[in-house]
């Protein structure tokens, strides 16, 4: 039977099969170039030059990134420097840019170690090394060793806590064949449950929960999950690019605390 375009845009399949080529595409770097900068790419890491998805993220987020507080300066108190959890770091390309960009501290964290260790090589390349820290593990269990650094630990608090997920939903009892197919699909919605259960508990006041999403996911399903969680979606914004053959809508979510409908910020 055909698939409807819906269907086929959402297909894990499809998606496994993206990871798949992505990683042993001939004309993968070593090094690649984004919003005007070099970054290292390591093998078994998503690699941004090979979808549209990192650069639309960082356009999306490009004004929570640079502006003030999210337009609530009182959340902040005096003299503590913005910050930044990073859920799902990849290259790093986001929370190094956040780091050049204002924020005193970034503490970015990845499911693959491969990928932590990319993040930290791309803050020493642009001399951010001491304003972000890499850590791997899954989701925000690895929180626990900030203790180590003399920082707050597992109690720090952020401004933005943020991930660009792996968006497309696989069955929930799909067995991952490598690493590096987290990076585009998610068993069941199985950690997007947790981070929208568990991300407020790393905010700090008038700070916001992000979900860099796509219609590649189950927008309708992630809605749901949410409600079951006590949190609420809004769209911040949205940009339609093409990927390929297809148009893909790309979204900035803030999870809200409360319960609020899934439409577009006032
Ligand atoms: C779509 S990629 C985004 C990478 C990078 N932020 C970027 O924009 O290029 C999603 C990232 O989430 C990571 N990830 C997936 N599941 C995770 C989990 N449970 N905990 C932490 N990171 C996870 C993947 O390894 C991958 O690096």
């Amino acid at each position: 039977m055909q698939e409807t375009g819906q269907a086929h845009l959402q297909s894990y399949v499809r998606s496994l099969r993206r990871s798949a080529e992505s990683l042993h595409r001939p004309d993968r770097p070593d090094v690649f170039t984004l919003d005007g900068r070099e970054w290292d790419l390591l093998d078994g890491v998503f690699a941004p030059p090979f979808s549209a998805a990192t650069g639309v993220a960082m356009e999306l987020l490009d004004a929570e990134l640079a502006g003030p507080p999210h337009g609530r300066p009182h959340g902040r108190p005096h003299g503590r420097p913005r910050s930044l959890l990073e859920i799902g770091c990849g290259t790093g390309v986001i929370a190094v840019t956040a780091a050049l960009t204002g924020h005193g501290r970034v503490v970015a964290s990845d499911i693959s170690p491969q990928a932590a260790r990319n993040t930290a090589l791309n803050a020493a390349r642009h001399g951010v090394a001491d304003r972000v820290r890499t850590l791997c593990g899954d989701l925000f269990a690895p929180l626990r060793e900030l203790g180590e650094d003399g920082k707050d630990g597992e109690g720090e608090r952020f401004d933005t806590v943020y991930w660009h997920s792996n968006f497309v939903k696989a069955p929930e009892h799909y067995v991952y064949g490598s690493m590096h197919e987290r990076a585009y699909v998610d068993a069941g919605y199985a950690a997007h449950r947790r981070y929208l259960a568990g991300a407020h508990d790393h905010l700090a006041p008038g700070g916001r929960v992000l979900l860099h999403f796509s219609d590649r996911g189950d927008i309708l399903g992630l809605r749901r999950t949410a409600r079951e969680c006590g949190r609420g979606l809004r769209v911040l914004r949205s940009r339609r690019v093409r990927e390929g053959q297809e148009t893909v809508e790309h979204m900035l979510l803030e999870v809200t605390a409360a319960r609020a409908a899934l439409r577009p910020a006032a």
